[in-house]
């Protein structure tokens, strides 16, 4: 039975506790409360249970090898494959399941069943093999949301090549600088796409990143998208482009022997963005990763082989990576995917697809939902969406956008489960068993079982737990879905992650944590709120950028001597980057300023890294020592009283900016 409006509206003034509905309770895969206790009990052993859903070539020797904090080495000794997991265990029993079903932006469709991606990923790990890859080589894939790109990145995993996909979004700036990290020799791309109608040209986005790049890859095997697309995207096979359809047909009907990959060997790398100008290559383990993320799949997304599943992340972020491709197949589940953006080619089209593919689990993030909710729960009425898990990820969700959720698309008797995790971690770490916790919105809840959050204050002590006090979110011991190190780069890992609250000359775990970057607090009842980022990186929509990269963008502009970037609130968005730009003295025309830096950023970026605001002003607040004061930056934005001024350099310069801000 759907609980009405009024008991859940009642249940979030008076407790803040909204109860997993009992239809939900009867059917989930966690219903054990000892879960807990049992894992604490027998940490590091307990992640076998997480190691036990996957099938292993050779059994594993030790659970945690810690003895070389933080290269934490998981499930050591044990071997295995990812396709192997994701599609050859489920051939036996389900070969005509469907793994995906697929929508084109365009109307085109597909339904690739287990059988099929069996084919296809074959086929494609004998292209891989005939262009030369080898075990242990980086292909960077820079593809949109296509079939292709599922299918490459398992024939990656099959051949034991790690992939690198670079989000499609990004610019060609941003992906050459992703080649040039991964040196890679081959990469994977398409020769155009849709989006909101438009035929994008993807392959000449490719053509100016080999131009930018200092890497020369071998070889860019081009897939084709459609004939439509023809004639507006060149696609003859020139050097070093290699057409896929071309080396499918001589690889039709190719078997590939998986490759076991040891548990330590990487699976894949994915850039993110940190505190520096570089983005960060987290490179992720086979075992434990899989494993992480097959057991979250099952547990908190409530994952069953008969369900359908649609997360409708992009797969170029990890969220996709992990909750897209490898939890859910993992679990042999059939997932949809979609090519286009939620409000095309109308605003209801992700009730539609719901209804037509009856989805069972719906994942998306805040920033989607407070989409939603402004254009309008009309837009689900004329749709059967029959849903009985929803989750979010990626930023907090308000309360009332929760329980818009809850109602509109959930229609009562859903549960909502919010998610907290990171690229760097590999899976969820802090967020509810949904039959066995009660959710409180705006709360992403409990730890995973045998995970350790923990706040610590600003000198590197952990407050008193459930304490209210508002910190330093770290994780305490290792977890199986963990990064193991930034590629190519040990101390930048140890530097990023682990030194500010850690004794970096200790070799004994336990004066090892990991910093998330977030600031959190944890309440009385145990359950963890996150209160956003604490360093320089901001989250857009649930895209996250680094503050610096912003500002190195913007100087590209030959006429800006400096430029500081912000995050402004963003009912939408969550935040929404403002920079702040001071011109050169020759600079002729600083009315110009703001368009070349919406353009800078948009080249050395993506458009989803677009500013909101560009201020032209005549100083940046700086601190007697030169320190650009950001804090204040974002308090103008805001709108805010700006406090102590006293330690600037020049204290009018606030007020300067402030007239500028409201020129704009
Ligand atoms: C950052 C990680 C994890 C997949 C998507 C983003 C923020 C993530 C939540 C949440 C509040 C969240 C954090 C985190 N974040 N989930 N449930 N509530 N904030 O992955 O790009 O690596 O970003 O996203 O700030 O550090 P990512």
């Amino acid at each position: 039975m759907p609980r009405d409006d009024a008991t859940l509206e009642t249940q979030l003034s008076d407790q803040e506790y909204v109860r997993p509905p009992t239809q939900f309770v009867g059917q989930a895969n966690a219903t054990d409360p000892g879960i807990y206790d049992r894992f604490e009990a027998t940490y590091p052993d307990c992640f076998e249970e997480f190691a036990a859903l996957l099938d292993w070539d050779d059994h594993w020797d030790e659970v945690l090898d810690d003895s070389n904090p933080p290269f934490y080495e998981w499930f050591k000794g044990g071997s295995l494959n990812a396709s192997v997991n994701c599609i050859d265990r489920h051939l036996e029993d389900r070969k005509n399941q469907t793994a995906f079903v697929w929508e084109g932006e365009n109307g085109d469709s597909e339904r690739i069943a287990y059988q099929d991606l069996y084919r296809r990923v074959n086929e494609m790990a004998a292209v891989l093999e005939s262009v030369e890859v080898a075990e242990d080589d980086v292909v960077t894939v820079h593809l949109p949301m296509i079939p292709a790109l599922p299918v490459t990145m398992l024939a990656c995993a099959r051949i034991g090549a790690p992939h690198s996909v670079v989000f499609a979004g990004f610019s060609a700036q941003a992906l050459a600088d992703r080649l040039d990290d991964a040196a890679s020799d081959v990469l994977v791309t398409v020769d155009g796409y849709y989006r909101r109608g438009e035929k994008l040209d993807h392959k000449a986005t490719c053509d100016e990143a080999l131009d930018l790049a200092e890497t020369d890859p071998e070889t860019v095997l081009l897939f084709n998208r459609d004939e439509a697309l023809d004639d507006s995207v060149t696609i003859e096979s020139d050097d070093p482009y290699v057409l896929v359809e071309d080396c499918l047909a001589d690889c039709a009907g190719r078997e590939v022997d998986p490759v076991s990959r040891d548990a330590e060997d990487p699976l894949f790398v994915m850039y993110t963005s940190g505190t520096t100008g570089e983005p960060k290559g987290c490179q992720h383990r086979t075992g434990g990763y899989l494993a992480h993320v097959a057991w979250t799949a099952k547990h908190v997304l409530d994952v069953k082989p008969d369900d359908t599943y649609w997360c409708t992340a992009d797969i170029g972020w990890i969220t996709g990576h992990s909750y897209i491709v490898y939890g859910p197949l993992a679990l042999g589940t059939t997932s949809v995917m979609y090519e286009g953006p939620p409000d095309h080619p109308h605003k209801a089209i992700s009730w539609e697809l719901c209804e037509r593919y009856d989805v069972d689990i719906f994942h998306t993030s805040p920033t989607a939902v407070r989409m939603f909710m402004k254009w309008g729960a009309d837009h689900l009425d004329p749709y059967d969406v029959d849903v009985r898990h929803l989750t979010t990820v990626g930023e907090p969700i308000q309360p009332e956008a929760w329980q818009w959720y809850a109602e509109h698309v959930g229609g009562g008797d859903a549960v909502v489960v919010d998610t907290w995790w990171q690229t760097e971690t590999g899976g969820h770490m802090i967020t509810n068993l949904p039959a066995i916790q009660d959710m409180k919105p705006g709360s992403a809840g409990h730890a995973v079982p045998g995970v350790q959050p923990t706040i610590y204050d600003g000198a590197g002590d952990p407050v008193d737990p459930a304490s209210d006090t508002a910190g330093n979110l770290v994780i305490e011991r290792p977890w199986p879905g963990m990064l193991q190190t930034v590629y190519g780069d040990d101390d930048r890992f140890v530097s990023e992650y682990w030194a500010t609250f850690s004794e970096t000359d200790s070799d004994d775990p336990d004066d090892w944590v990991y910093k998330a970057g977030d600031g959190a607090v944890q309440a009385s009842d145990g359950y963890f709120r996150i209160l956003g980022r604490l360093d320089d990186v901001m989250n857009v929509a649930g895209h996250r950028i680094g503050t610096m990269e912003l500002e190195s963008a913007a100087t590209t502009v030959a006429d800006v001597a400096e430029a500081a970037v912000t995050a402004r609130d963003d009912p939408q968005k969550g935040s929404v980057p403002d920079v702040y730009v001071v011109p050169r003295a020759e600079c002729a025309d600083p009315s110009a300023i703001p368009e070349a830096v919406v353009e800078a950023i948009e080249s050395e970026i993506g458009s989803f890294a677009r500013p909101g605001n560009v201020i032209v002003c005549d100083a940046l607040p700086k601190t007697r020592s030169g320190k650009i004061m950001r804090r204040l930056l974002e308090d103008i934005s805001n709108g805010e009283s700006l406090g102590d001024t006293t330690t600037l350099r020049d204290p009018s310069v606030p007020e300067q900016i402030r007239t500028h801000v409201q020129e704009s």
